[in-house]
């Protein structure tokens, strides 16, 4: 087994103490204590506290996970920005299952969510598109997001291409790039406590409206 050095990974832990999250603090609606958590994230200067772990099911069935900034929360769900044609697009295509964790380690507060994506409408990311610097506008014509390339130079020259493309112009949303939104069906609040007896209080929507469990630690 590799170690750096021995016993490093053995023996570290957090002890996890800051808060609780008792029944009387969950509110009828869990978007609200999303968005009270986000805010406690955002307070405390979190690095990227937007950045949620986004887990996809592949193609041959098999999970996908990776990292994504969230840019909008509403009765559509958790909003995020990608290209359609990248391994993530294609198999939100093919299963629009899918779940999404934000963890705000320094806070011991993770969010876990499970639910099912639909695209925006294309109003939405050519506003979202708009706002973005013009550098990541270019990018956004550059990527072919997840596909083999044949080294960073391709890249580059394109870069220099699209640069060339649209110099003195207004960047365009590409027709490829968009917004999706994870709607919940399932949200998880974790509360890290002591002794590893953590707070688990988890949402599930029935029947219109949030049935609230608590779930073992
Ligand atoms: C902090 C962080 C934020 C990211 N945000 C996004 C994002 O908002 N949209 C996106 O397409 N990729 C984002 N990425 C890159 C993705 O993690 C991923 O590499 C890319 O979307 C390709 O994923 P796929 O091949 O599974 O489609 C981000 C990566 C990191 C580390």
């Amino acid at each position: 087994m590799i170690d750096f050095p021995p016993n490093t990974l053995r023996d570290l832990r957090v002890s996890y103490d800051l808060d609780n999250l008792t029944e009387d603090k969950a509110p009828a609606d869990p978007q609200v204590l999303f968005q009270a958590w986000l805010e406690d994230a955002l307070s405390h200067k979190l690095p990227e506290p937007n950045a949620m772990t986004l887990g996809t099911i592949g193609l041959d069935g098999a999970p996908t996970a990776r990292t994504v900034l969230l840019k909008g929360l509403d009765d559509q769900g958790f909003h995020f920005y990608t290209n359609y044609e990248s391994r993530k697009g294609q198999e939100i295509a093919s299963n629009p299952a899918a779940s999404a964790v934000f963890l705000w380690t320094q806070r011991h507060h993770q969010v876990s969510i499970r639910g099912v994506i639909e695209k925006l409408p294309p109003a939405e990311a050519e506003s979202y598109f708009a706002s973005r610097p013009r550098g990541h506008q270019i990018g956004a014509w550059v990527s072919e997001q997840s596909q083999v390339i044949p080294g960073r130079e391709w890249l580059e020259t394109r870069q220099l291409e699209m640069e060339a493309r649209f110099a003195d112009k207004e960047i365009p949303c590409p027709p490829f790039w968009g917004g999706y939104a994870l709607k919940p069906t399932q949200i998880e609040f974790w509360q890290g406590r002591v002794s590893r007896l953590h707070d688990r209080l988890r949402y599930t929507r029935v029947g219109g409206v949030w049935k609230i469990d608590r779930l073992s630690p």
